[in-house]
């Protein structure tokens, strides 16, 4: 698995397509990271088909990465939901399918349904219902690995509790201001990789919270490195051995952030941004599903 994706939450129609053909044909990536809930997966498919048309790309070397969403957790509807993807995407198989979240919500409820109190409605489904029918999707050939997102260690040690096929990944937000260090060293002891979402502190979608890029140690050893902060971060993740997928339709910053092979953070410096730590979180579904998720 590439350890640097092209993330592809928030990034708008209109945009993402050559996003994604320029981070495939130009930057060098081979790694996209996309979801259903994101609803642009038809035009990062067509960002796909130019990339692989071009001839510089073949299918076959790049590692495609979507994401089941909560409405679809019903043993009926993980199929017909993988196989819209594909459709979308223009793919035969995907590289990874990820349980999105660890929660089910009615399959007529969309992105979300609140109830009167402002809580998100869920449906009564489980994820070992909902696992199973991931397993039969490596089976079936339509993935070649499957994994989840957002989820806490009670959760996976859970799922691994009846696991046929373990979680090759769980993606989860991580930036020096939660670096969830634990979290990973048990991922890592159970075999899981583990991917970092929201690597540059989410910029595009955090009015009113701290600016990770403008933080100042990470300034100041972006400065010592001749580099800027975004690819201070973006090694830092990469030298904590995730993989790290930071979004951008911008194309010198797609090309900006995975030019990060050519320097290395020092111990005193992987130190100091241990230091940053707060348990922060930009995406704290707390606040838009009224109920402490995370907790
Ligand atoms: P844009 O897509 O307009 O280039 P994260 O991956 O943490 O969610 O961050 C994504 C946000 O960070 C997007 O708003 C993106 O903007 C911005 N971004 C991506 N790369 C860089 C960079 N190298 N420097 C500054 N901002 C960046």
């Amino acid at each position: 698995m590439p350890v640097i994706g092209l993330g592809t939450w928030k990034s708008p129609a209109g945009k993402v397509g050559a996003a994604v053909e320029y981070a495939l044909v130009e930057a060098g990536y081979r790694h996209i990271d996309g979801a259903y809930i994101y609803h642009n997966e038809k035009e990062v498919g067509q960002g796909l088909a130019k990339a692989f048309t071009s001839g510089r790309v073949k299918r076959e070397e790049a590692f495609i990465t979507s994401k089941l969403w909560t409405n679809f957790f019903a043993k009926s509807r993980v199929e017909l939901a993988c196989k819209n993807t594909l459709s979308d995407l223009g793919l035969e198989y995907l590289d990874l399918y990820l349980m999105h979240w660890g929660i089910a919500t009615p399959p007529e409820s969309g992105d979300d349904l609140l109830d009167e109190q402002g809580v998100l409605q869920l449906a009564p489904v489980s994820v070992r219902e909902v696992w199973e029918e991931m397993e039969k999707l490596v089976a079936s050939g339509l993935v070649r690995a499957i994994g989840v997102a957002n989820f806490t260690a009670p959760m996976l040690i859970d799922l691994l509790t009846y696991a046929k096929i373990k979680p090759a990944v769980n993606q989860i937000e991580l930036h020096p201001y939660n670096q969830q260090s634990t979290l990973i060293d048990f991922c890592n002891y159970k075999g899981i990789a583990v991917t970092a979402y929201s690597p540059l502190g989410s910029p595009g979608n955090s009015s009113g919270k701290p600016v990770l890029l403008q933080d100042e140690t990470i300034d100041k050893i972006a400065q010592s490195h001749g580099k800027t902060s975004a690819q201070i971060l973006i090694r830092w993740a990469t030298q904590r051995e995730t993989i790290v997928i930071p979004k951008s339709t911008t194309p010198e910053r797609i090309k900006e952030n995975i030019d990060v092979f050519d320097f290395e953070l020092s111990k005193k410096e992987m130190a100091l941004i241990a230091a940053l730590d707060r348990r922060y979180r930009y995406v704290d579904p707390a606040e838009w599903w009224g109920f402490p998720y995370f907790d």
